[in-house]
């Protein structure tokens, strides 16, 4: 199967939440139930979107779609962050002071778990900040591919089309993998640096 990458439309973060969370969402034991215990509901995708919508502002954030290149249907999407330069202690500190200022800020959405968000988001900081320290990297945020697409090399394209901007830019590639992701970035060179809680972080 031939795959092409389309960057995602501000018409179609819908479309990009909706493959993310059914690849999620199939896993058993999965993060997208804990963090969003009530499910895809009218008010989790707007929030969803919200934050996506302000992602796409910064131009560090690429938003993909892995396509099958015959049909064009959407078969896996991902998120992949280019920090191109590096930054100070004190400027991560202070970045991850706005996001944790951001968070208190947030007003309760019935469905979703907001005090998981923030442990999950804290533990993601803080391995970021004894791991990198603040260098530049690029970091594949989310991958995630259909389920009834899965293993036919779609997940590899995504994270190719990252690797391949960051051996460009000469930046390591950094992530932290889930269980089901952990063979497939194994294949492609990633090392296990650290385990946080469940999640195991590479680079
Ligand atoms: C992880 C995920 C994105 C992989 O996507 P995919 O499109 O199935 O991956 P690919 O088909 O490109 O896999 C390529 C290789 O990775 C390895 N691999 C992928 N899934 C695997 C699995 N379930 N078990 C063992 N190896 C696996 C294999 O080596 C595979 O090559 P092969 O099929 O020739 O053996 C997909 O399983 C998924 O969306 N899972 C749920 C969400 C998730 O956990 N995302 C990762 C977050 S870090």
């Amino acid at each position: 199967m031939g795959f092409e990458i389309t960057p995602m439309k501000e018409d179609e973060i819908g479309v990009w939440n909706k493959v993310s969370w059914e690849a999620f969402a199939s896993v058993e034991d999965n993060l997208s139930m804990l963090l969003y215990p009530g499910g895809l509901t009218e008010r989790t995708q707007a929030f969803m979107r919200n934050n996506t919508l302000e992602s796409l502002s910064d131009p560090s954030f690429s938003y993909i779609f892995v396509r099958d290149s015959g049909t064009k249907d959407v078969l896996a999407v991902a998120c992949w962050y280019f920090q191109t330069e590096d930054m100070s202690m004190q400027e991560v500190s202070e970045k991850e002071e706005k996001a944790r200022k951001g968070r208190a800020e947030q007003e309760p959405i019935p469905g979703i778990n907001f005090g998981a968000i923030a442990d999950f988001r804290e533990a993601q900081a803080t391995s970021k900040r004894e791991i990198l320290a603040g260098k530049r990297h690029a970091l594949l945020k989310v991958l995630a591919t259909l389920p009834a697409a899965q293993r036919k090399g779609a997940g590899a394209a995504g994270l190719i089309w990252g690797l391949q901007r960051a051996d460009e830019l000469s930046m390591p590639a950094y992530l932290e993998a889930s269980g089901m992701g952990r063979p497939l970035y194994g294949k492609h060179g990633f090392k296990e640096v650290s385990t946080i809680g469940q999640i195991d972080m590479r680079i």
